[in-house]
């Protein structure tokens, strides 16, 4: 197939670097974006009086019939013809001859391809922070939900002390709450329109790209072509953010495969979520969260794979660059999903909140709260440590645990312990104790959802605000 840029070629291409050099195969993606970015670029052309009116009404109605040619699976990609830009723009020119070749006057691949990319970006920063609120709403549905259940915390993974299962999920909503926050920044990069930049140095037309810049909804243009059409900062901030999502996730899917075993037995995650085995009938296995956790690795991936891609790229555009691509949007999709069936995930799980009680009542978590009995009754806290420390062993040495023990005991261990001590520590004692601002009892875990609703309110508010900006339904 002859080129758009066959000119001064005089050989045809190799079928393999043809294979090899396209990205028609995941670039189809942004058509929605290329037609919208050619429409604005042929409007501001006739605005300036570069190309005629006539040819301006002429581009638009054809590309408007190729988007809907696309959109119902009418459109057959070339490979030959490369990616979106050129497969777009010969079918144009097919259809309404002369006017089609006019489009791309003052603009190259290289600013067109950076706009898509930039349109494509802000519109996934929207799609994400739905994703995100949504599964922040359900961290704040399951801690109302199981309010009152108490479970181990753990360092080392080792029991240490007890703490409120909305504590728990509660510091999983203050982690996706700080991704929601890179958002905004993400948001702010991708939306500076690049188009304009022509392939590196600006155009000898007389274009305005303050009216591309209107008509696409960008706050901004990019200060200088050269960083224009060679910048991938905001595609590289995308990608960290879904690292950081995905590793967030990746924590909690361990958890959910922890606490879903027979070992633990904290939770139970309902049977639409889990798959059998092939071989052993009693199986249930946590798959869904087993993938999360995997997938991360796919994510990390994509972020060190751009990153290093760009490391030794000169300015401007290298076709290196076509590789910024397919990592986005694997991201999006696997994000999108790994997101939405965690929600879901956890809003149908079960919480064994009997179990975790009888798992506290036979342990030390209570430990720390012995000590501070004796701290607060003036032996320092290094002595009470030791002491209980001491206490402990003799537990284990007998088989049984700190509640077990007789007021006597207590008293034979030291003279500070009255009998009080049986109710200082008891599971629900020691969660009320922590009543400082960011601690786990109950009232304070109750202000931290309060303040997660009233996140949440500001997130909700922010998604509206960019998708009135950028014209989203
Ligand atoms: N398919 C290319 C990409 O994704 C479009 C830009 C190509 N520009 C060029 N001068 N070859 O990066």
């Amino acid at each position: 197939m002859a080129k758009l840029w066959g000119g001064r070629f005089t050989k045809g291409t190799d079928k393999a670097v043809e294979d090899f050099t396209s990205s028609i195969s995941f670039d189809s993606r942004m058509h929605k974006e290329d037609v919208a970015g050619s429409i604005a670029h042929a409007t501001m052309l006739a605005a300036q009086h570069i190309i005629s009116k006539e040819d301006k009404d002429a581009i638009v109605a054809g590309l408007q019939a190729i988007e809907k040619q696309i959109d119902v699976g009418d459109f057959e990609f070339s490979v030959a013809l490369e990616d979106i830009h050129m497969n777009i723009e010969k079918r144009l020119t097919d259809a309404i001859g002369e006017a089609g070749g006019r489009l791309h006057t003052g603009r190259s691949r290289n600013d067109q391809v950076a706009v898509d990319l930039h349109m494509y970006i802000r519109k996934a920063v929207v799609h994400m922070g739905e994703e995100l609120v949504n599964l922040q709403q359900v961290f704040l549905e399951v801690a109302e939900k199981y309010k009152e259940v108490i479970i181990p915390g753990y360092t080392h993974l080792q029991r240490a002390q007890p703490v409120l299962f909305s504590h728990h999920m509660m510091a999983y909503f203050s982690m996706i709450s700080r991704d929601f926050d890179n958002l905004p920044l993400i948001f702010k990069h991708a939306n500076v329109m690049p188009l304009g930049a022509g392939a590196l140095a600006g155009t000898t037309y007389p274009i305005d790209q303050n009216i591309t810049k209107e008509l696409l909804h960008f706050d901004a243009i990019y200060e200088n072509s050269m960083d224009a059409v060679s910048d991938r900062d905001y595609v590289l901030e995308f990608l960290s953010f879904g690292a950081k999502v995905m590793m967030h996730l990746s924590r909690l899917s361990e958890e959910l495969i922890l606490w879903s075993s027979t070992e633990f037995g904290f939770i139970e995650l309902d049977d639409a979520h889990c798959t059998g085995s092939s071989i052993m009938p009693q199986k249930k296995n946590p798959d869904v969260c087993e993938l999360v956790r995997g997938k991360t690795g796919r994510i990390y991936g994509h972020l060190m794979g751009l990153l290093t891609t760009m490391k030794g790229l000169p300015m401007t555009y290298n076709k290196d660059m076509q590789e910024d691509k397919e990592g986005v949007f694997d991201t999006i999709d696997t994000l999108h999903f790994a997101i939405s069936i965690t929600a879901d995930m956890l809003r149908h799980m079960k919480v064994n909140g009997d179990h975790t009680k009888a798992v506290l009542d036979d342990d030390f978590s209570n430990a720390t709260d012995m000590a501070d009995y004796l701290a607060k009754k003036g032996v320092p806290f290094r002595e009470a440590h030791a002491i209980v420390g001491a206490a402990v062993q003799h537990c284990i040495e007998k088989g049984c645990v700190l509640l077990d023990l007789s007021v006597e005991d207590f008293k034979a261990i030291s003279h500070h312990f009255e009998a009080d001590i049986l109710d200082a520590i008891t599971i629900e004692a020691c969660v009320a104790g922590r009543s400082n601002y960011s601690g786990t009892a109950p009232e304070c875990v109750a202000r931290q959802m309060q303040i997660g609703q009233t996140i949440v309110a500001e997130e909700v508010a922010q998604i509206q605000q960019w998708k009135e900006k950028i014209h989203l339904q």
